[in-house]
C-alpha cells in the first residue's frame, strides 16, 4: 500500500523509538520525509538506511528557528510540505509534586509544548501554501489521565490537548487537520526510564505493574504508534480533526 505517494512529511524525534517508526512507515508508503532530533549523526543514520526520499537534520524542537530549518529543508529537498509529526518529547523526572524543580517544569514545557507550538507556527505557512495538510502531535494517556509522580509530564501532554482543539476548530476552514496520538505505555527507552526512576534497580516490576493495567496485558508497540500517525497523515483521514487517538491497548477503557 502507498497510501502517502507524493507526500511530504516532517518528523520531530525522528532517531528512535515512536517517531523512527513513523518515518520509516510513512517513508515505505511513499512519503518523502524529513527526520529531525537532536543528535544529527543519529538522524543522518535513520535517513541514509532509508534512501531517496529521506533527509535527515538536528533540530532542537524547543528554539523556534530550529522548528524553521526542519520546514526549510522540507521546502528545499522535496519543494512541498502536506504534514508534521511533532513528536518530540521527554519524560522529565518522576517524583512527587513539592520536590519538582522550577527548572524541571521548564525543561519539559520547554520541549513538549512550546516545541509544539514552534513545529505548528513554521509549518502553517507552508502548510497553507500545499492548500491544506495534517498535523499530528504526540500526547499520551497522560494527555487525558493523571500519574503519580509525573506532574509537569502529565501536565504538558494535557496541554497539547488543549492546543490541538484550539488548532483544529481555527484551522479546519483551511483544510488543515490537526489531531493527537495518544499512546498508553510503549515498549520502549522511554518506559525503561520511567520505569527505573519509579523504582530504580527494579524497573521491571514497574513494567509488571503498567502492563497489568492494560487490557491487552501489554505494553504497545512503536509500530502500532506509528500506525495511527500514518493514518492520520493519510487522505483516508480526510474527515478527521480535532480529536485524540489512543494506541494504548485499552488502557483508558477503565
Ligand atoms: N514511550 C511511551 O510509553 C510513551 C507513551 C505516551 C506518549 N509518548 C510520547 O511519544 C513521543 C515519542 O517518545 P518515544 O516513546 O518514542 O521515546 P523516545 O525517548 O525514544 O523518543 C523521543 C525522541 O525525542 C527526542 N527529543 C527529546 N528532546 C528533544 C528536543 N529538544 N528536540 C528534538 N528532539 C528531542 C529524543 O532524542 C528522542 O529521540 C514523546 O512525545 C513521548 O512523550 C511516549
Amino acid at each position: 500500500m502507498n497510501t502517502l505517494n507524493g507526500k511530504v512529511i516532517a518528523i520531530t524525534g525522528g532517531a528512535g523509538g515512536i517517531g523512527e517508526a513513523t518515518a520509516r512507515m510513512a517513508h515505505a508508503q511513499g512519503a518523502s520525509v524529513v527526520i529531525t532530533d537532536l543528535e544529527a549523526a543519529a538522524v543522518e543514520a535513520v535517513a541514509k538506511s532509508l534512501g531517496d526520499r529521506a533527509v535527515g537534520l538536528a533540530v532542537d524542537v524547543s528554539r523556534s528557528a530550529d522548528n524553521e530549518r526542519m520546514v526549510a529543508a522540507a521546502l528545499e529537498h522535496f519543494g512541498r510540505l502536506d504534514a508534521v509529526f511533532l513528536n518530540a518529547g521527554i519524560e522529565g523526572e518522576v517524583g512527587p509534586f513539592d520536590s519538582r524543580s522550577d527548572a524541571a517544569w521548564e525543561k519539559v514545557f520547554a520541549v513538549n509544548v512550546h516545541g509544539v507550538r514552534f513545529g505548528v507556527a513554521a509549518a502553517l505557512p507552508a502548510l497553507r501554501k500545499a492548500g491544506g495538510g495534517s498535523i499530528v502531535i504526540t500526547s499520551s494517556i497522560a494527555g487525558v489521565r493523571g500519574a503519580s509522580g509525573l506532574s509537569p509530564y502529565v501536565s504538558s501532554k494535557h496541554a497539547v490537548v488543549g492546543m490541538m482543539r484550539c488548532l483544529a476548530a481555527e484551522l479546519g476552514a483551511e483544510g488543515i487537520r490537526v489531531n493527537t496520538l495518544n499512546p498508553g505505555p510503549v515498549d520502549n527507552r522511554m518506559m525503561r526510564s520511567i520505569e527505573e526512576q519509579a523504582n530504580p534497580g527494579h524497573g521491571e516490576e514497574v513494567q509488571k505493574m503498567f502492563s497489568a493495567r492494560v487490557p491487552l496485558g501489554r505494553y504497545v508497540t512503536n509500530e502500532e504508534c506509528a500506525a495511527m500517525a500514518v493514518f492520520l497523515f493519510s487522505d483516508a483521514a480526510s474527515g478527521i480533526n480535532g480529536n485524540t487517538y489512543m494506541v494504548d491497548g485499552g488502557y483508558c477503557a477503565q
